[in-house]
C-alpha cells in the first residue's frame, strides 16, 4: 500500500514541478483564504490595486469578486494590456503614490487595498517600499478595510539574488531603520514587524484587528493589516 502511495506522490509531483517553477503566486490567494477563514474579507469588495502592472499574476485572483476594482500602474505598456484584460475595472496609467498622497484616487472607501510595490527598488524621489506614503493609505479606506503589501523582512536574501551597488543598499537600510524604528534595517523580522505595524495603524486611528505576516517566495512576504476606524 506504501508502495502505491510512494508512486503515486511521486507522479503528482512530476506533474506539478513545472506549475510550481513558474511561481504560479498562489501565496495571495492563501492570504486572502486566510482573512476569509478569519471572516474578515469584505462582503462588497471595493478594490484598489495600486501596482498592477497587467493584472494577470495578481489581480486576476480576486477580481471577480470585485463590485468596483480600481487599478494603476505607471507603464503605458502594462496598462495597455490591463484595460484589455479587465475591462470592467478602472484602470488608470499614472503614478499610485501620487495618486493615494494626494487624494487623486476615484474612490476614498477601498475596503481592499493592494501594494504590490517594486522591490529592490528605489523611487526617483529616493523613498522606498511603500514608506514615504503608507500613512495616506488610511485615508482613501473604508471603515473597515483589509491592506496586503509587500514586505522584506531580510533584505540580504532578496540581494542574493538581485544585486545592487552598496551605495543602493546603504540607502535602502536606512530608510528602512528609519520607518521601521530600527538600529538595524537590514533584517526586521517578522514578528517585530507586525508589532510595528500595529503601533502605526493603531497611531492613525485605526483598530488593528489582524496583522499578520506570510512568505511569498523565498525572499519576501505579505504583510496583511485588517483594520476598523475606531
Ligand atoms: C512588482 S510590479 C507589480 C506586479 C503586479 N502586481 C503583478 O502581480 O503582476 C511593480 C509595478 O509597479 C509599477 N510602478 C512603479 N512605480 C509606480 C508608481 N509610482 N505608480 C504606479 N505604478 C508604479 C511598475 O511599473 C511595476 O509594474
Amino acid at each position: 500500500m506504501v508502495s502505491k502511495l510512494y508512486y503515486k506522490n511521486k507522479f503528482i509531483i512530476r506533474l506539478i514541478k513545472p506549475i510550481e517553477n513558474k511561481r504560479l503566486f498562489t501565496a495571495l490567494k492563501l492570504n486572502i483564504l486566510t482573512v476569509k477563514d478569519y471572516q474578515l474579507w469584505p462582503k462588497k469588495l471595493i478594490a484598489l490595486d495600486a501596482f498592477c502592472q497587467t493584472g494577470l499574476q495578481w489581480t486576476r485572483i480576486f477580481s471577480n469578486e470585485a463590485e468596483y476594482l480600481e487599478m494603476w500602474d505607471i507603464n503605458e505598456e502594462a496598462i495597455k494590456y490591463a484595460k484589455k484584460e479587465f475591462p470592467k475595472a478602472n484602470v488608470n496609467c499614472g503614478d499610485s503614490i501620487d495618486a493615494i498622497m494626494n487624494g487623486k484616487l476615484h474612490r476614498k472607501d477601498f475596503n481592499f487595498v493592494l501594494i504590490d510595490s517594486p522591490v529592490p527598488f528605489m523611487y526617483p524621489d529616493g523613498s522606498f517600499e511603500h514608506f514615504k506614503f503608507f500613512d495616506s493609505i488610511f485615508n482613501n479606506i473604508a471603515d473597515e478595510a483589509i491592506i496586503m503589501m509587500d514586505v522584506v523582512p531580510n533584505i540580504q536574501t532578496m540581494l542574493d539574488i538581485h544585486p545592487h551597488p552598496k551605495e543602493f543598499n546603504e540607502k535602502w537600510i536606512n530608510a528602512r531603520a528609519k520607518f521601521y524604528g530600527v538600529k538595524d534595517g537590514g533584517c526586521v523580522l517578522p514578528q517585530v514587524m507586525t508589532e510595528i505595524y500595529k503601533s502605526k495603524v493603531e497611531a492613525l486611528g485605526f483598530k488593528a484587528k489582524l496583522v499578520t505576516y506570510n512568505a511569498r517566495n523565498a525572499h519576501f512576504g505579505i504583510l496583511t493589516i485588517a483594520v476598523s476606524k475606531n
